[in-house]
């Protein structure tokens, strides 16, 4: 088939997918802590992150990298959700194989995704990837349950753990404090004031530089400590 009708044709027939800004599509599913619905976890931050499967390599030191930094995710507020097309069977046995072999304790749970039913509504299967399993997909819903940021890993790199704390911090900075944050930021480092709007705006904030101690590259970039 010619190339731009099947591209065409797959967009016609692709479900429409979360983008940033987004409601997050709600769901009720089968976890490995039973059953879990989105709309109960409203207040919290959720990072909602698939793996293409249970007992696989990656996957398991994901599992150990998330577990391990549970508590600096809860510091956050924010409630850490695993899914697969796996059976909570399947899941509850890896579970053990992990704290056995890691001595580690996945305290969060895991979407038993068989019907892929969430998996479908979060675009989390790439059909060149697999039909039957998720790449790596993560997103970050924010405490108004919007989604607020979209990871595609593919299924040969592992997740770094620190990004998405990074990510986290960032967005709850922003939100705070209505700045901007600059490439490789961490907590702690300084800030990007939001653009000027107007002529006006532009004429204070040149006018308010030295007096508030902005560190301005220019009119439209300028950093404040954090
Ligand atoms: C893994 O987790 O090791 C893995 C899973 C699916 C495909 C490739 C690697």
């Amino acid at each position: 088939m010619d190339v731009l009708l099947e591209t065409a044709q797959a967009e016609t027939e692709a479900p429409a997918l979360p983008r940033i800004g987004d409601p997050a599509p709600p769901f009720e599913a089968k976890t490995t802590q039973g059953m879990l619905k989105l709309s109960d976890l409203a207040g919290k931050w959720v990072v909602l992150f698939s793996h293409p499967a249970d007992f696989t390599p990656v996957c398991t030191t994901e599992f150990v990298a998330f577990a391990r930094r549970a508590e600096e995710f809860a510091r956050r507020n924010v409630q850490l959700v695993g899914l697969s097309i796996d059976s909570v069977y399947s899941h509850l046995a890896w579970l053990r194989n992990i704290e056995e072999r890691f001595g580690v304790k996945v305290p969060f749970p895991i979407i038993a995704d068989l019907d892929m039913t969430v998996a479908r509504r979060y675009g989390m299967i790439h059909p060149k990837e697999g039909t039957t399993s998720t790449v790596r997909a993560l997103f970050i819903i924010d405490d108004r349950q919007v989604v607020r940021a979209i990871l595609y890993y593919p299924m040969s790199t592992g997740r770094n753990i620190d990004e998405v704390l990074r990510i986290i911090d960032s967005l709850q900075t922003v939100d705070r404090e209505k700045v901007a944050t600059p490439a490789d930021w961490h907590p702690g480092e300084p800030v990007i004031l939001p653009p000027p709007q107007t002529q006006a705006d532009l004429q204070a904030r040149l006018e308010r530089v030295e007096q508030a101690g902005y560190e301005c590259k220019d009119w439209y970039l300028c950093l404040r400590k954090a």
